[in-house]
Parts: structure tokens; sequence; C-alpha cells
């Protein structure tokens, strides 16, 4: 899971994801990562731990890190939250197998359609909520998926 700053959206992703599979006894590995420097080693944002606190998921112990050319090498799957977020992941493959791995991550719940979930770093309570639903959505296709991929 990528976003710019590996505090707002894509921690809430990986934590909505863990959280869906975290009874499927699959074996897969989750992760988040930012594509900027400028929060490496914070927690998530508090209004993201907030949100996601009141639906029973635990994000406040991750840390933020920045996307590295070895997550080409880790994972299978890179999910970008945002078009800037994937044009700037896909610039540091060094192949076309690896810039097949990188997705976005709304495509799983609206195929095709090449949404963005809004960066709400800037917004208020709200703009988390909104992006916890679609981030829900697009989850609960995602696991399908592993689900039945594994
Ligand atoms: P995120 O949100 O990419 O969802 O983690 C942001 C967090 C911080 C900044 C931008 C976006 N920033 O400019 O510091």
């Amino acid at each position: 899971m990528v976003c710019l700053g590996n505090i707002c959206r894509s921690p809430m992703a990986e934590g909505i994801l863990r959280h869906k599979l975290s009874n499927a006894n699959i074996d897969v590995e989750i992760d988040s990562a930012g594509t900027g420097n400028y929060h490496i080693g914070e927690h998530p944002d508090h209004r993201a731990v907030k949100c996601l606190k009141q639906k029973g998921i635990d994000i406040s112990s991750l840390r933020a890190r920045q996307f590295i050319y070895q997550d080409f090498v880790q994972f299978d799957i890179i999910y970008a939250m945002d078009a800037s977020n994937y044009n700037n992941i896909v610039a540091l493959a060094k192949s076309e197998v690896e810039k097949h791995k990188v997705k976005l991550y709304l495509n799983e719940a609206w195929p095709g359609q090449n949404r963005a979930v809004p960066d709400p770093w800037f917004g208020d309570a709200d703009g988390f909520e909104e992006v916890f639903e679609m981030l829900e959505v697009a989850s609960e296709a995602c696991a399908a998926r592993l689900v039945s991929a594994n």
C-alpha cells in the first residue's frame, strides 16, 4: 500500500486489509510506504488512528517509511492510492514485470475506473471517514482476491 506520506491513506489501507485477513489463515505479507520522505519514522496521523479505532482497528504502532526499489523485489502487488503515487512508483521500476506489479487500489473495487483515494491531510475528520469508506470497499475486494489466490 503506497501513498505520499505513509501517515494517512496507506497505513489505513494496511490496517483495514490486515483486519479483513486476520482470520483467513493465508500466507500474505502486507506493508505500506510513502513515495515521499517527509514523515519517515512517524506514527500515522492522529486523525487516521482515531478513525480506524472507531472501527475496531489499531494502527497506532505503525511507522512511516519511504518506498524503495527493493519493494519491487519483495512484493508481488504494489497498490498506489492515486495517480501521482502510481507514476512515482512506476518511475522507479526497472522492468516491465515490475511496472505491471503497480496497480491503483480502488480498481480492486471499481475495475478500470482509475479512481483516486483523495488525500485527507489538509481536510477534517470527514475526509478520513470518506477515505475509510473507499478503502473498506477496495479492501473487501482485495481480501477476496487474495483468499481465492491462496
Ligand atoms: P498520505 O497523506 O499521503 O495519505 O499519508 C499526506 C500526508 C502528509 C503530506 C501529504 C499527504 N505532506 O505533505 O506532508
